[in-house]
């Protein structure tokens, strides 16, 4: 099977390219590393020993799309070029509909023109908002809070839309909880430019003292320790969902699965699983909450466990550790 992977050299594109080499699929990426860097793609090639097909472009130019589609017989899609940070996407709200909305639909057009039949796109829990029940299944009630999470929710119906007036074709909406953890390889991690908006990437350059200390936002939710919980996922095992989501038997229409784990951790657990796993400290103050978080956020996995035969397997010390792991090897690299 031959699968576009389009932004396939961010953080869980990357990651997603390596287990599709490893089960011997042939990988098309297209990149324009807007939020990634050229160098995973020989990481990428070293970790797999396989090799791939690269477009460097942007996945809203149709025109530069049509030609990867016209050279190259693509079975599948994988759609993860979008820009994913909430912050910015408040402050900069045109940029993420421009981005997230058009490279769907010029996606979603060439599809059509070269009968590709299936897509799996990279939603989020985002589109959840405040869940009203825990843990979260697909049925809740969709409401989100920020541009970023409206370019999710639109994207999926415009998805769902173009499988309903098109037999045949399918839509798989992955919503991914919280992402974290790198390949075992320690060549590919999650590596944010400037300061990192998400905990992980944050608790990881404070244990590296490129930040003095973690600002732990808020400690008075209806937590067990006050402060915010989500399911965090590794990488790989999420990666892992989009194999099984690609292995499943084409069915038209739109199916929408939850990647997570089902369990729920709050920040300072994660804070003190990091310090125990790594044998390092993370000093951290408490601040007033961040506007916009919600108290907790987890899943309920059961339906990609039954339909997909998803079943996530990375331990929390293995999500802090190889996490530890990148940045540990990406410093040693940047020394010689
Ligand atoms: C996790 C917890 C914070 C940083 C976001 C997006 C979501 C997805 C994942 C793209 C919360 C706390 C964080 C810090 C802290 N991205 N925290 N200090 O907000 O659950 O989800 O990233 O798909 O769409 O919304 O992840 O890692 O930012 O926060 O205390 O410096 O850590 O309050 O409780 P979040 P996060």
């Amino acid at each position: 099977m031959k699968v576009l992977v389009v932004g396939g050299c961010g953080y869980i594109g990357s990651h997603t390219v390596v287990e599709l080499l490893k089960n011997g699929e042939e990988v098309v990426v297209v990149d324009n590393f807007s939020n990634s860097k050229r160098d995973v793609l020989d990481k990428i090639k070293k970790i797999t020993g396989k090799e791939f097909t690269f477009y460097e472009m942007d996945a809203t130019d149709k025109e530069g799309m049509r030609t990867v589609f016209e050279k190259e017989t693509i079975d599948s899609i994988i759609h993860f070029a979008g820009y994913k940070a909430v912050g910015e996407s408040v402050s900069k709200p045109l940029l993420y509909y421009r981005n997230n909305l058009l490279s769907t639909i010029v996606l979603l057009e060439l599809m059509k023109e070269f009968s590709v039949k299936r897509i799996v796109f990279s939603s989020s829990a985002t589109v959840y908002g405040a869940p009203e029940k825990l843990p979260i299944r697909e049925n809740a009630k969709i409401s989100t809070t920020n541009p970023y999470g409206e370019t999710k929710v639109m994207c999926e119906k415009i998805l769902s839309d173009f499988v309903r007036v098109n037999p045949g074709y399918e839509a798989i909406l992955l919503r991914y909880f919280n992402p974290i953890g790198a390949d075992e390889s320690g060549l590919i991690g999650e590596n944010p430019n400037g300061i990192p908006n998400n905990l992980m990437p944050y608790i990881v350059k404070v244990a590296n003292h490129d930040l003095e200390c973690l600002h732990v936002f808020g400690n008075d939710y209806d937590t067990p320790d006050g402060t915010g919980v989500r399911d965090y996922v590794h990488v790989t095992d999420l990666a892992n969902g989009h194999i099984l989501a690609l292995q499943k038997p084409l069915e038209e229409g739109v199916h929408i699965y939850n990647l997570g784990t089902g369990e729920g951790y709050s920040v300072l657990d994660i804070v003190h699983a990091f310090e125990k796993a790594n044998g390092v400290t993370v000093p951290y103050v408490i601040e007033e909450r961040r506007p916009g978080d919600i108290a907790s956020c987890y899943a309920d996995i059961t339906k990609a466990k039954e339909e997909l035969g998803y079943l996530p397997n990375k331990t929390l010390e293995d999500m802090c550790r190889s996490a530890w792991n990148f940045v540990k090897t990406e410093t040693k690299t940047e020394e010689k």
